[in-house]
């Protein structure tokens, strides 16, 4: 199968920001999916150049247009690799090639008696680079760029949009996927139960002369959109190219939900003049809001991508905006809630799962894949098997934050499955050595399909877990869900490779200094609402990590009186060095469930760095110091959160 999947291109009078790369990811990580299915696919992004706001904005600058879109567009080229974003091709609208298809279809649209010549006066909103209908202000304004329209008449060219209208509603009707999730198609077909005003597409000369000129009026320039919405033929070699023949039928569009009628009602009606099949799906996601204001250049909130991955890595980056956002919805940018998933979802529960099943292969089986028992469990294979359609079926659908959290289930599972089976427990004892290694087994043949469902949405991690697991990253094991997207493949005797922490936890102190003015006002609006010294805000009791540490080794610390050395799970193995040597023997502790601060700062004490607190109550009794451990009332699995 083929896959076509594109972005806006995007005006070139803003640098990428994380609106921009969202999008972009979206298209990325779904295209990286269809690859892993078997498809071929082409993946298509670029700049939109033409048009008012180019023009004005060069003009600022004091430089021609063409400099500036240059130079706008090579920021947007440049910040893709970053992100680990992979086009195939990247378009622009000044692309010699791309000027000419849109010269040729407007010649031939023209020519059709889809374009005539009238006078117009309307409402036009320069952001939006449209003409508005009086229903769509609000208070009188712009409802997305919050300015009055400017009243224009002029004499122009116009595109018979209306003689397609019923057509567009039958295609929406018969097909229900054509533009997804269905509230955005719902929006489309209220809108289109009103009779549909021709549309505009040209701008006098006289306003405007950064546009492609009209191959029958050289008076006139293309309107931005006529020639924008062309770059989806043109980067595929229409009409003639063999890209054109083998994607266009399969062609899948991206969009915030700002350009859905462009994209939903302009766009299929010039197809349908041009003679051409519809896109087959069009995908609209909601905003990324900062404070429930939409980022924007002109509202001077935006974050910046690339500021984002040098504080939180790349991975971490695409997979907090593909979980934290309900495709189709709004969500709300916050750095707190990237941290929390960092060092929740990716250090804790992916970071550890990788590292510690890692680590048992290595001192257990000296770093080969053993054999499993024929007669063991299947509880990994069995929750691996559930997610698998689940991942396939939301992937398909754009459904990226439910695909990964049925992933993130097996990802718990196998956590929990490390605490069950006490992999540690069984290696002492010889007679158990074949339940040893189907545990281990299991763990990484999990591991293998995990590695394979996380490639599309954290490439760079995905490599790294494929190289711990002793795989190339490109080996068809991890890169082919096709062939290899089944329980058992793993070869036994695949030798493992060291591989660093996946996930740095991040400490919330570290990325204050950097932030921008978005994310410094929600820090300091946080510091007014502390009352006294000794009152907590809920948010500064949510910084404390409580977590419930297993212990499983205990030992004096030679020297010390005072400090015992305690291996703990929280789920993943810690030391942390505890002054309670006075108090407790190590035999005492061993198998106790005692409570621990899981992000304390590393210390090191008598040469040992300790990973955590471990808490007791202290106190004097009958002028004696009394210390006891906190503990919980009964057992819970190891790294349970105390909150
Ligand atoms: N040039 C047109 C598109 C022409 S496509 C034939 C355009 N460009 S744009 O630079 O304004 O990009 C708009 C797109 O950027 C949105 O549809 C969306 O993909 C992305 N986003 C910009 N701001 C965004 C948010 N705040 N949130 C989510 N996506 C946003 O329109």
């Amino acid at each position: 199968m083929t896959t076509y999947i594109t972005t806006p291109i995007y005006y070139v009078n803003a640098q990428p920001h994380l609106g921009h790369a969202y999008t972009t990811i979206v298209a990325d990580a779904y295209s990286r999916y269809r690859r892993l299915t078997g498809d071929t696919v082409r993946f298509q992004t670029g700049t939109d150049e033409h048009g008012d706001k180019i023009a004005e904005a060069a003009a600022k600058e004091d430089v021609p247009p063409k400099v500036y879109a240059d130079r706008i567009s090579a920021l947007f080229r440049e910040t893709w690799p970053l992100l680990d974003i992979q086009p195939d091709h990247f378009i622009r609208t000044t692309d010699a090639q791309h000027v000419a298809v849109v010269q040729s279809i407007l010649q031939q649209v023209h020519a059709s008696g889809d374009i005539y010549f009238d006078e117009y006066s309307g409402l036009y909103c320069r952001g939006c680079e449209r003409f508005l209908t009086e229903k769509e202000l609000v208070d009188g304004l712009c409802p997305d760029h919050q300015v009055p329209p400017q009243e224009i008449a002029e004499q122009n060219y116009f595109f018979r949009m209306s003689r397609y209208q019923e057509r567009l509603i039958r295609h929406i009707h018969d097909n229900p996927e054509f533009i997804t999730p269905e509230r955005y198609r719902n929006e489309v077909l209220s809108f289109l139960s009103e009779p549909l005003e021709d549309l505009c597409i040209s701008r006098p000369k006289s306003r405007l002369t950064w546009g492609i000129e009209l191959p029958f009026d050289s008076g006139f320039v293309t309107y931005v959109w006529f020639d924008a919405l062309i770059n989806y033929l043109t980067g595929i070699g229409y009409p003639d190219g063999v890209d054109f023949e083998r994607y266009w039928s399969v062609a899948e569009h991206v969009i915030a939900k700002d350009i859905l009628k462009p994209h939903a009602i302009y766009w299929p009606t010039m197809l349908m003049s041009m003679g051409l099949s519809l896109y087959r799906r069009l995908h609209v996601h909601g905003y990324w809001n900062v404070d429930d204001t939409k980022m924007s250049k002109s509202i001077g909130n935006v974050v910046r991508p690339a500021q984002l991955v040098e504080e939180y890595g790349v991975d971490t980056l695409r997979y907090f905006t593909l979980r934290e956002m309900s495709f189709g919805l709004d969500a709300s940018f916050n750095r707190d809630a990237i941290i929390a998933r960092k060092n929740s979802d990716l250090a804790n529960d992916i970071g550890n799962l990788f590292s510690r099943s890692v680590a048992m292969l290595q001192k257990y089986t000296a770093g080969l894949v053993p054999s499993p028992d024929s007669s063991g469990d299947a509880v990994l294979q069995q929750a691996v098997e559930q997610m698998l359609p689940i991942y396939r079926e939301a992937m398909d659908g754009f459904q990226f934050h439910r695909a990964l959290q049925a992933v993130w289930e097996v990802i718990s599972q196998a956590n929990k499955y490390i605490v069950t089976n006490e992999p540690w427990v069984l290696a002492k004892d010889p007679t158990r050595a074949a339940r040893l290694h189907t545990v281990l087994y299991n763990l990484a043949e999990c591991l293998r399909l995990l590695t394979m469902v996380l490639r599309p949405i954290m490439p760079g991690a995905a490599a790294k877990m494929a190289r711990g697991l002793g795989l190339d990253p490109d080996h068809e094991l991890v890169s082919s869900l096709a062939g290899c997207g089944r329980w058992g493949l793993l070869p036994v005797g695949t030798e493992l490779q060291p591989t660093a922490s996946l996930f740095p936890r991040v400490e919330k102190e570290k990325t204050g200094e950097s932030q921008p003015a978005a994310g410094k006002k929600k820090a300091e609006t946080k510091a007014e609402t502390t009352t006294a010294a000794n009152v907590l805000t809920f948010d500064q009791f949510q910084n404390v990590d409580l977590r419930v540490a297993e212990i499983i080794a205990a030992e004096k610390i030679k020297k010390s009186e005072k400090l015992l050395q305690l291996t703990v799970l929280v789920p993943e193995q810690r030391t942390i060095v505890a002054g309670i040597g006075e108090y407790y023997t190590p035999q005492q502790l061993v198998g106790k469930q005692v409570l621990v601060v899981a992000n304390m700062k590393p210390a090191t004490l008598m040469g040992i760095e300790s990973q955590g607190m471990v808490l007791a109550a202290r106190t004097m009794v009958d002028g004696k110091e009394r210390l006891v451990l906190a503990t919980v009332s009964d057992e819970i699995p190891a790294g349970s959160k105390v909150a």
